[in-house]
């Protein structure tokens, strides 16, 4: 599985870091790969299918009835979207904090409507065990399979 992220303030990077940790300690044959998106990244093309993690920073907007403002993640957004990059995005979990009341999480449900995908899952800040164990699970219900050789 390919985890695609971009963080701010620390919280996802060390998020997913633990995740590909616990996906090590499941299965010797987990080899999940963890790619960061910084706003200097150039725009590759993904070739392979990918999740991604995407932190919510929103200025104005209460998240229900008018209208909020993507502030420091564009660059997750612009990468989805550059060439069929999308089309190999199985799906996007978000964090965030819930202080923010509605706008908790609403940049990765955003993102999901955008693209298309679905939102998987949702953590806070730098989420807990039961986090990582639960999201563990939901990833590897949709982690691609390399086809069987046709005998
Ligand atoms: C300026 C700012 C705006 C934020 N806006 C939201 C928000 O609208 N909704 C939300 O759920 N969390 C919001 N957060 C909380 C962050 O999403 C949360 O701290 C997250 O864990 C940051 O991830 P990162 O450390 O990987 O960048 C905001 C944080 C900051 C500093």
């Amino acid at each position: 599985m390919n985890l695609l992220f971009i963080s701010i303030s620390g919280n996802t990077r060390a998020f997913v870091q633990r995740l590909q940790a616990y996906a090590a300690e499941q299965t010797v044959e987990a080899d999940w790969t963890i790619k960061e998106i910084h706003d200097n990244s150039a725009l590759t093309e993904e070739t392979e299918p990918f999740v991604a993690f995407v932190p919510t920073y929103l200025e104005g907007g209460n998240g229900v009835d008018n209208g909020d403002q993507e502030i420091l993640t564009e660059t997750l957004r612009e990468y989805i979207d550059f060439g069929d990059n999308a089309q190999h995005c199985l799906g996007v979990i978000g964090s965030g904090n819930k202080n923010f009341n509605y706008q908790y999480c609403l940049t990765a449900k955003q993102y999901a409507t955008q693209f298309a995908v679905p939102f998987l899952a949702d953590f806070e800040l730098r989420g807990t065990n039961q986090d990582i164990e639960r999201i563990y699970h939901i990833l590897k219900e949709i982690e691609p399979h390399p086809t069987e050789a046709i005998k």
